[in-house]
Parts: structure tokens; C-alpha cells; sequence
């Protein structure tokens, strides 16, 4: 079971992977989750991350490299994971396969490996986003969040897309029944 949750700044990606990943008991890996633990702690990544979060930008992606393939080689994430906000850069996904080739030895297109793309329109997903209120989540970061998104992330769709391995969804539903869709979608992979 590897899972990759992509989608635009509030779309869910966070919400279903924790579910999903407590019932298939699984690790959720975000690195977002990552990266703010990171700030809190005051660490030197933490510092260097923290601009770039605040103004909605990408951390650099050699910064989030590392973090990825330390916690992918974790006794736990050899059962499976859902990655939560990880790859959203091209050479971020081509790193994964890398990876993902080095830790089985099997190609990149035959992990077994599924994208899930979670579609919300925009004015809903600010509109959860300003009622959430993380740090990030004012009008002017989210504008940036989602413009970076379209930019950086949405190539990942076809790059998936093209491999047969993108499963699109529907997040503008109830929390629930997304769930059900998702756990409908990928069991058995
Ligand atoms: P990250 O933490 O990944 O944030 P994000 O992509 O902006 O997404 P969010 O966490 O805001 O949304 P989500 O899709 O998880 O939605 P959620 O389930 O919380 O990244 C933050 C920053 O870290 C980035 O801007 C970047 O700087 C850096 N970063 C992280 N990863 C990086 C990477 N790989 N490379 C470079 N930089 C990186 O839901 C949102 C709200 O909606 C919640 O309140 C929830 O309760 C509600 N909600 C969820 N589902 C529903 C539903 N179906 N109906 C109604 N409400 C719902
Ligand atoms: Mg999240």
C-alpha cells in the first residue's frame, strides 16, 4: 500500500489520509506536518522553512529530500504509507521513484504506487481554509498556496496520469463519503 494525496490547500488530503491510514493501520507521512514540527523545534530546517511557509511558497525541494527518504526507510513504512503533500514538484516525484526503485529494487512504474488527486473547487477550499485558521490560512498565503499549486503540483496529475497510476476523486463531498469513496478506490492495492 503506497499512497501519494495530492490536491490544492484544503482540499482534504490531510483529513482522509489520517483515517485511511489509522484503518489500514499504515503510517501518515505529511510533510507539511513534518516541516511545521520542524519550525516549532527551532531546528536549522525549521528556520530555513519557515519564510517559505509563512508566504505559501515551496520549501526548496533538497530540503525536503532527506526528510522523505530518512522516513521512508522507517521499520514501520515497510508495510505501506500514504505521503500527505509530498511529491508537488516534478523533480520531487523523480526523486520518489528513485527512491522508491532503491528501497525495492523494482521500477518506478511497478510499485504498485497510486495518486490520489483530491478536486475541490477554489471558493469552497478557501472558504474551509479561513475557517480552519492555521498560520498559513489568511486570505493572502491561501492566494499564494493555490496559485503555487497550479504552477508546481498540477503537472503531477498528468504525470501520474499518463503512468495509469492517478486515481481522481471528488472532494467536494461530505467528509464521510469521500472516505468511502477512497477506501473503495484503492483497497486491494
Ligand atoms: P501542507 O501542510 O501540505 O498544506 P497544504 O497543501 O496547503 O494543504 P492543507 O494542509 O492546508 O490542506 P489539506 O488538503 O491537508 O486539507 P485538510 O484535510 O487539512 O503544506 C504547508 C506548507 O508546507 C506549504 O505551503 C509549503 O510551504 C510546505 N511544504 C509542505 N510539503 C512540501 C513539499 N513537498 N515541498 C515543498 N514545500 C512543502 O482540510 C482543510 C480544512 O477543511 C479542515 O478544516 C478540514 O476539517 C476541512 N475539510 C476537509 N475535508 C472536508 C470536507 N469533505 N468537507 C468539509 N470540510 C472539509
Ligand atoms: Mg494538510
Amino acid at each position: 500500500m503506497q499512497f501519494i494525496f495530492m490536491g490544492p490547500p484544503g482540499a482534504g488530503k490531510g483529513t482522509q489520509a489520517q483515517i485511511l491510514a489509522a484503518s489500514w493501520k499504515i503510517p501518515h507521512i505529511s510533510t507539511g506536518d513534518i516541516l511545521r514540527a520542524c519550525v516549532v523545534a527551532q531546528t536549522a530546517l525549521g528556520q530555513k522553512a519557515q519564510a517559505y511557509m509563512d508566504k505559501g511558497e515551496l520549501v526548496p525541494d533538497e530540503l525536503l529530500m532527506d526528510i522523505v527518504a530518512e522516513r521512508l526507510k522507517e521499520p514501520d513504512a515497510a508495510a505501506g504509507w500514504i505521503l500527505d503533500g509530498f511529491p508537488r514538484t516534478v523533480p520531487q516525484a523523480t526523486f520518489l521513484d528513485k527512491l522508491l526503485h532503491e528501497l525495492s529494487g523494482k521500477g518506478a512504474a511497478n510499485t504498485g504506487l497510486k495518486a490520489v488527486n483530491l478536486d475541490v473547487p477554489d471558493d469552497i477550499l478557501v472558504a474551509r481554509l479561513l475557517s480552519r485558521g492555521r498560520k498559513d490560512d489568511n486570505e493572502e498565503t491561501i492566494r499564494r498556496r493555490l496559485q503555487v499549486y497550479r504552477e508546481q503540483t498540477e503537472p503531477l496529475i498528468s504525470f501520474y496520469g499518463d503512468r495509469h497510476q492517478l486515481v481522481a476523486v471528488d472532494g467536494d463531498r461530505a467528509m464521510a463519503e469521500v472516505t468511502a469513496h477512497l477506501q473503495q478506490e484503492l483497497a486491494g492495492s
